[in-house]
């Protein structure tokens, strides 16, 4: 099954119900819904739900990065769970071996569908942040979810294309089933890796401001180039009119992979 045929657990909107069973298999066309995945960059998490809940007819998934975790800990990835989102645990999990398998096992056991380690840790970190992901899940009883590696980030963005398809080779091997990459990374990662789920952060709308995203791209420009899961934060919460915005990026992803020949 390629990247581009499957999303993890965390897909919501599949006709799938959340924590509903292994990995599913999309028609091409599925859900665009299951495609977006809002970046909820807050840090507290009543105002991180109450844009979950304002643009969940929008968004399948909810990412809690580093700020939102900081702030409210296991206890928003639950209630995210609760409100019917996959959620992603956007936390770049980059310690040794030991403590990565750790942390990532109570994360499993919490209810993420996805959960990010970053590749420059190298083999044994990543192959523990997958392995304890992946049995803290299967001790609460939940589907397998999908370890994803962190391959270059837009901090780094003049690493040598040779650094962003080792790191990619380093994911597919240690076991990840997804990577998070940006768009113009796209055509090497998926010739590198193509079985692997492609999530794409840096999404910004048409003629929309691009924050500090140097390498942003639009909805369908990522699709085109095979992202599976797009990242969309600041150009929907930022917008003069939030709903109007998720609204448009949805009907962009629908019109791109519902469209013929998808
Ligand atoms: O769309 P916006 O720029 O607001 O989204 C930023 C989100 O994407 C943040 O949560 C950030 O952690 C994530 N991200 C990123 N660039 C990367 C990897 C992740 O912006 N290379």
């Amino acid at each position: 099954m390629s990247g581009s045929e499957q999303l993890g657990h965390g897909s919501g909107g599949t006709g799938a119900e959340p924590g509903d069973g292994n990995m599913v298999r999309r028609s091409r066309g599925g859900d665009a819904r299951a495609r977006l995945a809002l970046a909820l960059d807050f840090d507290d998490s009543v105002e991180a739900m109450r844009w979950a809940l304002r643009l969940k007819g929008y968004f399948g998934v909810a990412k809690v990065g580093l700020e939102l975790f900081s702030a409210a800990g296991p206890p928003v990835v639950t209630e995210l769970v609760e409100a019917g989102f996959k959620v992603f645990v956007d936390l770049k999990l980059a310690d040794i071996p030991t403590t990565t398998r750790k942390a990532a096992r109570v994360l499993g056991a919490i209810g993420a569908s996805y959960l990010t380690v970053h590749t420059c840790t190298g083999p044994a970190t990543l192959a523990a942040g997958v392995e304890g992901l992946l049995q803290g899940a299967a001790r609460a009883g939940l589907p397998a979810p999908v370890p994803l590696g962190v391959t270059v980030l837009t901090s780094e963005a003049d690493a040598p294309a040779d650094v962003l398809a080792a790191r990619v080779a380093l994911a597919r091997d240690a076991g990840c089933r997804g990577i998070v990459c940006a768009a113009p990374d796209l055509p090497l990662a998926r010739g590198v890796a193509p079985e692997l789920l492609t999530v794409v952060p840096g999404i910004r709308r048409a003629g929309a401001g691009r924050h500090d995203q140097a390498r942003a791209s639009t909805p369908a420009e990522a699709l085109a180039r095979g992202a599976d899961l797009l990242v969309v934060g600041r150009t929907v919460t930022e917008a003069a009119d939030p709903e109007t915005a998720a609204a448009e990026v949805l009907e962009e992803v629908a019109a791109a992979t519902e469209g013929p020949g998808r």
